[in-house]
């Protein structure tokens, strides 16, 4: 199968890790909160990235997706109105639901359109850089007036970051929480895209009036997340030349999209328009024609092609809602993709040719 589906890092990308000399200590039981040390060093790239708190804000996570489980479990209750981007990050959407969540669009040009809703959310949870599945990424002053408008709306912003180190463009960084100068917010990183997501790992950091909640909960969730992988990602972060792999990892990747991107310029371009992502993992297309992308991954599955169709990351279908794909990158291999885009094209052609006029 050659897939486009998932957000898999590029194999090639995983570090060696050494589990020679793993301190007996580690397979002791440990603080819930993360390794001392590891918690400092998050904390210190939090401050360089512009996020300033206190080491005992940040806490170490079992995967990011942790967070999305904890915050879901502090912040929602049925009918609990969440604001979020539309389309938006699959697996928040199915979280947010479980718990109760009613949905709110959150339009990234005008997030003070919350403040008038006929109910004001609690949450409002984003993925300003990079977002899963457009790729898209918010401008600084998107990034200020989103902060505002959750300030002055008592909105507890919940800020998602695991794509921000796979940038291949200039774009403003800052999390959206640096500008939270006062309420409640909480900000979580990933270590999956840039080390190995079979390690997960993740990170959070929260405004102190939530800490003694997100705390008890990851308490209560799994007491501690895995030492083992705290100590390795801990030694890789502290490597000499972890800086240096990053680049790399960022050139890799940006070589691997523009090839992407060249294949689907030649493959694909009468059947759909997509932008150019200026980092993450994802290309986002929009069908010229409309056609069941559910249909057409069966079609594509049957000839050893997967993909993502976009209707499910809409929390309300939109009515042009069949009318996307989301692909992934970073997985297949430069001849996967030609001969995958190349299925795809073909399948596309049929599916259209196959519509009564
Ligand atoms: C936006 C977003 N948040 C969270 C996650 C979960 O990542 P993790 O592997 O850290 O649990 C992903 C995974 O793809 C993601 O795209």
């Amino acid at each position: 199968m050659i897939s486009f589906a998932g957000g898999l890092p590029a194999p090639a990308s995983f570090p060696d890790l050494s589990t020679a000399a793993v301190p007996r200590e580690l397979l002791q039981y440990g603080a819930s909160e993360g390794e001392p040390e590891l918690r400092l060093r998050i904390w210190r790239e939090l401050a360089d990235a512009g996020l300033v708190c206190a080491p005992e804000q940040v806490l170490v996570l079992s995967g990011s997706q942790q967070g999305i489980d904890l915050v879901a479990k502090m912040c929602v209750d049925q009918g609990t109105a969440v604001a979020l981007e539309s389309p938006g990050y699959l697996a928040a959407l199915q979280v947010f639901r479980f718990f109760g969540a009613r949905f709110i669009t959150l339009d990234p040009d005008r997030p003070q359109q919350l403040l008038q809703a006929p109910e004001r959310p609690a949450l409002c949870y984003v993925v300003p850089t990079f977002q899963n599945p457009t790729g898209r990424c918010h401008t600084a002053a998107q990034r200020e007036r989103l902060a505002h408008t959750c300030m002055t709306g008592g909105i507890t912003l919940f800020e998602d970051d695991p794509y921000r180190d796979l940038v291949y463009e200039p774009c403003d960084l800052q999390p959206v929480c640096s500008h939270m100068t006062s309420g409640s917010w909480i900000y979580q990183g990933s270590f999956s895209k840039t080390f190995a997501p079979g390690l997960r790992l993740g990170f959070l950091a929260c405004s102190p009036d939530l800490l003694p909640y997100v705390t008890r909960l990851k308490q209560a969730a799994d007491l501690h997340s895995n030492r083992l992988s705290q100590h390795l990602v801990l030694q890789q972060l502290q490597h000499p030349h972890h800086a240096q792999r990053l680049m790399n990892l960022r050139a890799h990747y940006k070589a691997r999209r523009d090839h992407f991107a060249a294949t689907l310029h030649h493959a694909l371009t009468p059947y759909a328009e997509w932008h150019i992502p200026p980092g993450g993992l994802f290309f986002w297309l929009r069908l010229k024609t409309p056609v069941d992308t559910q249909a057409l991954l069966q079609r594509a599955i049957a000839q050893g092609v997967a993909f993502m169709p976009g209707e499910p990351f809409f929390h309300q279908p939109p009515q042009d809602r069949r009318n996307y794909l989301r692909l992934n990158f970073s997985h297949a291999s430069e001849e996967e993709t030609e001969v995958g885009l190349r299925i795809l094209a073909d399948l596309l052609d049929a599916c259209i040719s196959e519509q009564p006029r």
